[in-house]
C-alpha cells in the first residue's frame, strides 16, 4: 500500500499543492496477491480528474488535464503532469524530429542533436510559458525548439562555436514555420563574459548538452566503424575551444568556468539542467562523468545538485561491443543532471 502521508509531508514541505493530493494518488491495487499494476502516473499524463473531488481553494479545474494550483510558480502543468514528470527514469524513444519530419535533413548534419519533444517535456517542467532558457552548447538548436513547441512557447538564446549547426537551426525553423530565436556564434567562454544581450538578461532554465572530453576525437573501431562505414573521427569542430577536444580533466574545468557565466545569469530559484553519458571505464579511470559533473559544477556558489533522471533512449541501436571476448558496457541511457541556483 502506498504511504500516502509521507508523500504529503514532502509535498508540504516543498510547498506545493497539498489539498489535491489525494487526487493526485489512485492506487491501483493488488490485482491477484503476485501482481500490482503500475500506478497510472507512471505510464501516463492523466487518466482525467477525480470528477467526485473538489479542486480545493487553490485549484482550478483544468479538465482532462488535471488540476492546477495557483501557487505554482515554477511551471504551468497540473497535479498530475507534475507527478508524472517526477519519475526518475524516462524510457522512450523520442522521434528526432519536430513534428512531421520535413526539417530532419537539415538539422543531421549535426552528429547529436536531441530530440525536439525531449527538450520540450523537460522545458516544460522547468519553466513557465514566455520565459527564457539559456543553452551554452546549442548545436541545431534541440534546447530552442524544444522551448518553442512547448504548448506555450518560450524564448531562448544559444551559443554554439560552430556557425554552420546555428544555420542549420534557423533553416529548420524557417521550413517548420517556428520563431527564430536568438543564437551567437563563439565560444561560450568569451560569449558569456562579454555579449550585452546575455549580460542584460536573467534566464529561468539553463538546458545544455555539451560535448564531452576528447570522446568525438577518437577513431571508430570494431562494430561502430563498420556501421559508420570509416574509421575517421568526428569531432564537432577543430577548434581547440571545442569542448570536445579536451582532455576529461581538462574539460571539466572548462565546463564548470562557462557554466559559473552562465549561472550567473540564471534566476535565484531556477534550474540548470545538463545531460550528459558517461565514457567507457579503463584501468585507474573508471571515467564516472555524470558524479564528475555533479562535484564540479557543485563547486559554484549557490548552485545546489537536486537529482537526476535517466533517459532510456529506445530510439538506440545495440552494437556487440567486445563479443565474442569480453564485456563492454553499452550505454544505453543518458543521464540528466538537475542543479538549483538556491543563492
Ligand atoms: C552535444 S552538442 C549539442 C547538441 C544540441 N543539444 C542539439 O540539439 O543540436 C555540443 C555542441 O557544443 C558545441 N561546442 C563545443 N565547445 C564549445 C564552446 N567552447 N563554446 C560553444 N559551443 C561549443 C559544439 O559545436 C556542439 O555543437
Amino acid at each position: 500500500m502506498l504511504n500516502t502521508n509521507s508523500i504529503t509531508k514532502t509535498i508540504e514541505n516543498d510547498q506545493l499543492d497539498c489539498e489535491n493530493i489525494e487526487s493526485i494518488i489512485e492506487t491501483t491495487g493488488e490485482a491477484d496477491g503476485t501482481t500490482v499494476e503500475a500506478p497510472f502516473w507512471r505510464t501516463e499524463k492523466s487518466k482525467g480528474r477525480n470528477k467526485s473531488k473538489a479542486p480545493g481553494k487553490n485549484g482550478i479545474d483544468l479538465g482532462e488535464r488535471g488540476i492546477f494550483d495557483k501557487r505554482n510558480n515554477l511551471n504551468d502543468l497540473t497535479g498530475r503532469e507534475w507527478t508524472f514528470f517526477l519519475n526518475s527514469v524516462l524510457i522512450q524513444a523520442y522521434p528526432p524530429t519536430i513534428r512531421d519530419g520535413k526539417s530532419f535533413d537539415l538539422r543531421k548534419i549535426h552528429p547529436s542533436p536531441k530530440p525536439p519533444q525531449l527538450m520540450r517535456d523537460i522545458i516544460s517542467f522547468f519553466t513557465k510559458g514566455d520565459q527564457w532558457i539559456l543553452d551554452p552548447f546549442v548545436g541545431v538548436g534541440g534546447s530552442l525548439i524544444g522551448g518553442s513547441i512547448c504548448e506555450t512557447p518560450r524564448h531562448g538564446v544559444g551559443i554554439d562555436l560552430n556557425g554552420v549547426y546555428l544555420d542549420a537551426y534557423q533553416q529548420a525553423c524557417v521550413a517548420e514555420n517556428l520563431p527564430i530565436e536568438s543564437t551567437i556564434q563563439g565560444d561560450s567562454l568569451e560569449v558569456l563574459a562579454s555579449n550585452n544581450e546575455l549580460l542584460n538578461r536573467e534566464f529561468s532554465m539553463i538546458i545544455t548538452d555539451p560535448p564531452y572530453a576528447d570522446m568525438m576525437k577518437k577513431k571508430k573501431t570494431g562494430q561502430k566503424m563498420k556501421f559508420y562505414g570509416k574509421s575517421d573521427p568526428s569531432p564537432y569542430t577543430d577548434d581547440q575551444r571545442d569542448l570536445g577536444n579536451l582532455e576529461y580533466n581538462d574539460f571539466l574545468i572548462r565546463f564548470r568556468d562557462i557554466m559559473q557565466l552562465a549561472v550567473n545569469r540564471l534566476a535565484v530559484g531556477k534550474y540548470a539542467v545538463v545531460f550528459c553519458k558517461d565514457l567507457q571505464p579503463k584501468p585507474g579511470s573508471p571515467n564516472i562523468l555524470h558524479a564528475d559533473i555533479i562535484n564540479t559544477l557543485s563547486t559554484i556558489p549557490g548552485l545546489v545538485y537536486r537529482g537526476v533522471k535517466i533517459w532510456y533512449d529506445q530510439a538506440n541501436d545495440l552494437f556487440p561491443f567486445g563479443y565474442p571476448y569480453a564485456y563492454v558496457m553499452h550505454q544505453m541511457h543518458q543521464y540528466i543532471l538537475i542543479f538549483r541556483k538556491e543563492t
